[in-house]
C-alpha cells in the first residue's frame, strides 16, 4: 500500500498536498539513505538545517505552487511569500525532526497545514497533511470531516487516569526561553503519570494525539510550521488543543497544549503550573534585587 492514495474521498486542495508530500517524501528518503553525504548548517545552538530540509521545501513550493497559483505560503525555510492580501495560504514545514533524520533516526515528517483568513487579523487552519515516509504513515484532517491516518478514521485516546496516561512533549533548545517552565511542569507531572515522551517531531506528535498514541502533548516555543497540520488533526479527531491560558491563543503564542477531552485539562494544569510558579520565583527574584 506504499504510496496508495486514502480511498476515503479528499478535497481536491487535500489531494494536491497528497501528492506534493510524497514526491518530497521520495526526495527525502532518497537523502536519509545517504545522510551522511549531506550538507549542514546551523541557523542557531541546536537548531540545524540540512539540503534535504531545502530540497524537500523547494519541492513542496513547486508542486503547491503549480496546482494553486493563488495561495499564498509561510515555510520555514524561505518564510512569507510577498502577498498580504491571501485569502488562502499553505504553511510548510518540509522537514519536521531534522535531528532525527541527522542521526538516521526514521521519526521525521513533512507538515503542511491550509490556512484560510477569516478576517484582517483572524484565521483558521481548514485542512492538513502530515506524512512520514520512513513508515508511510499519511495522517490527514479536513474541517468537519474527521481525521484519518491513510484510511483509518482516527479518534483521540479514551483513557481518563492520569496514572495510566502516556505523554509527548518537546525539550526545548536554546532558542526557546522557558527551559525552566518546562523542568516545573515535567517534575509536576512524572510522579502522576505512565511516562512521558520526547521522540523530537513536534508534527508527529500532535499527529500522534489524534491517534490515540498519546493522551496528549505539550510543548512551548513551537512556530506556526510546527503545529498548523497537527492542530486540526487533534481537533477533528476529537481532541482539544488550546494555550496554557484560558483565552491564550495557540497558534500565535506557539505555547500549546493537546490531548483527549478527559485528561486535557489536568495537563493544562500542570502545564500552568510550571508556568506561574516559575514566574513567582522571578518576581521575588526582580523584587529582592530591587530592595
Ligand atoms: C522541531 C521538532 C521538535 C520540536 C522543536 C521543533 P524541526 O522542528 O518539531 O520536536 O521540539 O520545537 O523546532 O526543527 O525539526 O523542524
Ligand atoms: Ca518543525
Ligand atoms: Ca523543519
Amino acid at each position: 500500500m506504499s504510496g496508495a492514495q486514502p480511498s476515503a474521498r479528499l478535497s481536491p486542495a487535500l489531494t494536491v498536498v497528497v501528492n506534493a508530500a510524497r514526491k518530497a517524501g521520495r526526495r527525502l528518503l532518497r537523502d536519509f539513505g545517504e545522510v551522511e553525504n549531506l550538507q549542514v548548517s546551523s541557523k542557531g545552538p541546536g537548531d540545524f538545517v540540512s539540503q534535504a530540509d531545502l530540497r524537500a521545501e523547494e519541492t513542496l513550493r513547486e508542486e503547491l505552487r503549480r496546482a494553486r497559483p493563488g495561495f499564498a505560503f509561510l515555510m520555514e525555510e524561505s518564510g512569507e511569500s510577498p502577498e498580504t492580501d491571501w485569502e488562502w495560504r499553505w504553511v510548510v514545514d518540509p522537514l519536521d525532526g531534522t535531528t532525527n533524520f541527522l542521526h538516521g533516526i526514521p521519526h521525521w515528517a513533512i507538515s503542511v497545514g491550509i490556512e484560510r483568513r477569516t478576517g484582517p487579523t483572524t484565521s483558521e487552519i481548514m485542512a492538513g497533511v502530515i506524512y512520514n515516509p520512513a513508515s508511510d504513515e499519511l495522517f490527514w484532517a479536513e474541517k468537519g470531516r474527521g481525521a484519518f491516518l491513510n484510511d483509518k478514521r482516527l479518534r483521540v485516546s479514551g483513557r481518563r487516569d492520569m496514572n495510566a496516561a502516556l505523554f509527548a512533549t518537546g525539550i526545548p533548545f536554546a532558542k526557546v526561553r522557558q527551559r525552566a517552565e518546562f523542568s516545573t511542569t515535567l517534575a509536576r507531572l512524572m510522579p502522576q503519570v505512565a511516562g512521558v515522551r520526547r521522540f523530537g517531531s513536534a508534527a508527529l506528535d500532535l499527529a500522534w494525539v489524534a491517534a490515540g498514541r498519546y493522551e496528549g502533548y505539550w510543548e512551548l516555543g513551537l512556530n506556526r510550521w510546527d503545529m498548523a497540520a497537527g492542530m486540526i488533526m487533534v481537533k477533528e479527531a476529537g481532541g482539544y488543543v488550546t494555550a496554557p491560558s484560558e483565552d491564550g491563543d495557540p497558534y500565535a503564542s506557539g505555547d500549546v497544549v493537546a490531548g483527549n477531552p478527559h485528561l486535557h485539562g489536568k495537563l493544562r494544569e500542570a502545564v500552568v503550573e510550571g508556568i506561574s510558579f516559575v514566574a513567582g520565583r522571578r518576581a521575588e527574584a526582580a523584587a529582592g534585587s530591587d530592595g
